[in-house]
């Protein structure tokens, strides 16, 4: 069988065949190592797609390796994810180390919350060992290595760099000069037209039904909204595209591609625990919530007694890093109790629709063959129109 076409302008640019990209999902599930790991990043590439890296937690000299690690397994373009988040950064270039915020410092409150909370779920609260080499640490103030890991980005000529979270535009010069795309991704029109006007060449449009952190407008009210603000900026639709379908639909909306993320969750060679991705198999389409419970931030994950037991204690979420600071024992002392659904386990609403484990490259060409199916011959039996 002839492989479908499907193909827009955003294909021309970054040289992929398809305008599907695997979304780069950092080290949020406890493996202290990104979801979107190189073997998975060089199976969508690999498939057409364009895989993206979750580079966020890395040190400057780890991520070099794993671009290279990258580009031992794949010769096709790829791309990077980092958290800009501007008061996170340091300067460009700065080498400086990230620390989390200790434990001392955490509100008493705070503190008793945590221990009510173990105590009701029959935790035996136990000190987590210091976090190993930029795992967390990238959530403290001022410390974050983005400045740095731009750096290597520019040195090992990466050809796509996403900015998950915060403007692009203290280090866009750079990276055009470099011959580098740049990807943003907001969850609002007012971000769009901030990281659109900042330099970024595509905007990443996420709706509230993406996992991990997420906003509250949904996919197909945000698409729209956005395309209409930045253009003529082309702009990616993310937040709920795990199918051919809902691919066909954002395409058809004037997205030039989906980045998806958790419909490569439970591929093969997604960087989770089984578990975690036999949790998402099993989900349907309201097991998940939003909750600021793990990092501070709004994020989106199936639930589990641990979001609901801090839902129920009615507290304000502490700031991005110390809030992280605040669980780390909570949620060492269920690992190490072996009590897997009490873990963090991020994943959109599309989790619902997923119903087996594959490998990304099935993942990929189902979505792709379905769109085109959809937009080529089903719309035009389907569907009446003329102007
Ligand atoms: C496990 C997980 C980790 C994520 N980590 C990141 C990250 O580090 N950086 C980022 O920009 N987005 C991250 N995201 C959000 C994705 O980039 C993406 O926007 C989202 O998954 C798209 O919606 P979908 O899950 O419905 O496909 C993460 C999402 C998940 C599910």
């Amino acid at each position: 069988m002839t492989p479908p076409t499907l193909r827009t302008e955003f294909c021309d640019r970054v040289g992929i065949e398809y305008p599907v990209i695997l979304a780069g999902m950092g080290p949020v599930a406890g493996t202290g190592s990104p979801t979107a790991c190189p073997e998975l990043v060089a199976a969508v590439s690999n498939a057409g797609g364009l895989g993206v890296l979750g580079g966020v937690g890395y040190s400057p000299e780890t991520l070099r390796s794993e671009i290279r690690k990258i580009r031992s397994l794949t010769e096709k373009p790829f791309g990077v994810d980092l958290l800009l988040a501007a008061h996170f950064l340091a300067p460009r270039g700065q080498q400086s180390r990230p620390s989390t915020p200790t434990p001392d410092k955490l509100p008493k409150e705070y503190v008793e919350a945590v221990e009510r909370i173990a105590e009701e779920l029959g935790l035996e609260l136990k000190q987590a060992p210091p976090a190993p080499d930029g795992v967390g640490q990238w959530l403290e103030p001022g410390k974050s290595w983005a400045g740095s890991q731009i750096e290597i980005l520019l040195e090992e000529e990466v050809p796509v760099f996403a900015s998950g979270l915060g403007s692009p535009a203290p280090f866009a010069d750079a990276l055009k000069a470099n011959g580098t795309t740049i990807l943003s991704l907001v969850g609002n029109v007012r971000g769009a037209l901030q990281v659109a006007s900042a330099g970024a060449d595509y905007v990443v449009a996420q709706g509230t039904e993406a996992g991990g952190h997420t906003g509250r407008i949904g996919t197909l009210a945000l698409l729209p909204q956005v395309m209409e603000a930045v253009d003529p900026t082309p702009v990616i639709a993310a937040g709920g595209v795990s199918s051919g379908r809902a691919l066909a639909g954002v395409i058809a909306t004037g997205a030039v591609a989906g980045w998806c993320g958790t419909a490569f969750l439970v591929s093969e060679e997604a960087n989770q625990p089984d578990l975690q991705k036999q949790r998402i198999l099993e989900a349907n389409a309201e097991d998940t919530v939003v909750t600021r419970l793990y990092s501070g931030k709004t994020m989106r994950n199936i639930s589990n007694p641990l979001i609901e037991a801090w839902e129920r204690e009615g507290l304000m979420a502490l700031p991005m890093g110390a809030q992280a600071t605040l669980i780390r024992d909570l949620e060492h002392s269920a690992r190490e109790a072996g009590r897997q659904e009490l873990l963090m386990n991020a994943a959109g609403q599309t989790s619902g629709m997923l119903k087996t484990r594959r490998p990304a490259a099935e993942i990929l060409n189902e979505m792709v063959s379905e769109a085109a199916e959809i937009l080529a011959i089903e719309l035009t039996k389907r569907v009446t129109v003329s102007v």
